[in-house]
């Protein structure tokens, strides 16, 4: 494990405030808090420009010839990881893929220490991944002016890359936001997953929003935007729903498990299966970010059914962030 540093945490306005440039241009990725409508929707759009039309990521790039990217990763992952290393190098870039394990972060070597010694090595794109809340605002604050920083994944508060790619899913199946019914359903109170998620969503103009999960892991007050509706009655969260996201329970961020239902109550109570699905719209689809815990927050053969949508969500999720990296590298080359 990283040790513990202490360092301030940027609120909103500061982060929107590091996140854009004077002319509104992405310059970092920190959250999609702040994002507005037209942003998200032209990262949606060069995203869709590099699925093709079978529908596989293959079309490739140069917009980041001759730059390098550094994943940093200091929490497990498989997907964003692979993903940004993918979406890197189908862009052109160099691509270092830092060895946390190795790493002198361990040795006690700060954060910011890190990233300077990288800097050094001419990295443009540092991706980050942290179980402390307030890293990425943090190193975007005190890094060079001609590096970016791109959040994949921030404690419990927000995965901003994540969120664009579930929005990508939802816009390809159901075409727009406007109407729709979407229902985040499982361990809302430590999802980033669901934070940000949820944020995308609201700007985009959701119809309605529902965060389902049991009483103990509800979001706490103020985590989530106003416009979510908390609930904790499955049946009723799925009830016309358009499209269903179930969360794996969070374990490594739960201190005390009391209160947290076991395994064959959990899916008794919230998990999502072909049975639930027909309380939903007809052609409700089925999400998830992985990894999933088969038999706990989805049942599995519900996962590989038609309406599922979860490889997808995989596949647009090395669009998205091609349109995250090339933005970026055009933010920086026009400063
Ligand atoms: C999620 C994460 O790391 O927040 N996974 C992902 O990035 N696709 C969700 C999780 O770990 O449950």
């Amino acid at each position: 494990m990283a040790l513990t540093e202490r360092f301030e945490i940027a609120d909103k306005t500061e982060q929107n405030d590091l996140q854009l440039d004077r002319h509104g241009r992405l310059r970092h990725l920190l959250t999609l808090q702040g994002l507005d409508r037209q942003l998200i929707t032209a990262l949606l759009d060069e995203a869709e420009t590099y699925l093709s039309g079978d529908g596989e990521p293959v079309v490739r790039g140069d917009a980041l010839a001759g730059r390098t990217v550094a994943n940093l990763f200091f929490e497990p992952s498989t997907r964003t990881r692979a993903s940004f290393d993918l979406a890197g190098r189908r862009l052109g870039a160099d691509v270092l893929n830092l060895d946390v394990n190795t790493s002198s972060r361990k040795k006690g070597e700060s954060i910011l220490d890190t990233i300077y010694t990288l800097q050094a090595m001419h990295i443009d794109i540092f991706v980050v991944r942290d179980a402390q809340n307030g890293v990425p605002a943090y190193i975007a604050k005190h890094a060079s002016d001609h590096v970016s920083i791109l959040n994949a994944g921030e404690s419990d508060v927000s995965h901003p890359t994540q969120g664009l790619l579930d929005l990508l899913t939802i816009r390809l199946h159901k075409g727009g936001f406007e109407g729709l019914t979407v229902a985040i359903v499982g361990d809302i109170a430590h999802s980033r997953v669901a934070r940000s998620a949820a944020e995308g969503l609201v700007t985009m103009g959701v119809g309605d929003l529902r965060l389902i999960s049991p009483a103990s892991l509800a979001p706490e007050a103020g985590s989530v935007p106003p416009q979510a509706r908390i609930m904790h009655d499955l049946d009723e969260g799925m009830r016309g729903a358009d499209v269903v996201m179930a969360l794996r329970i969070q374990r490594e961020r739960i201190t005390n498990l009391e209160g947290i239902p076991g395994v064959d109550e959990y899916f008794a109570h919230f998990g999502v299966s072909s049975e639930r699905m027909k309380l939903a719209a007809a052609d409700a689809i089925v999400m998830h970010p992985g990894p999933m815990n088969r038999g706990i927050e989805i049942e599995s053969k519900l996962a590989d059914s038609p309406c599922s949508v979860i490889t997808e969500q995989v596949r647009n999720g090395v669009a998205v962030r091609m349109a995250v990296l090339a933005s970026v590298i055009r933010t920086l080359g026009a400063q």
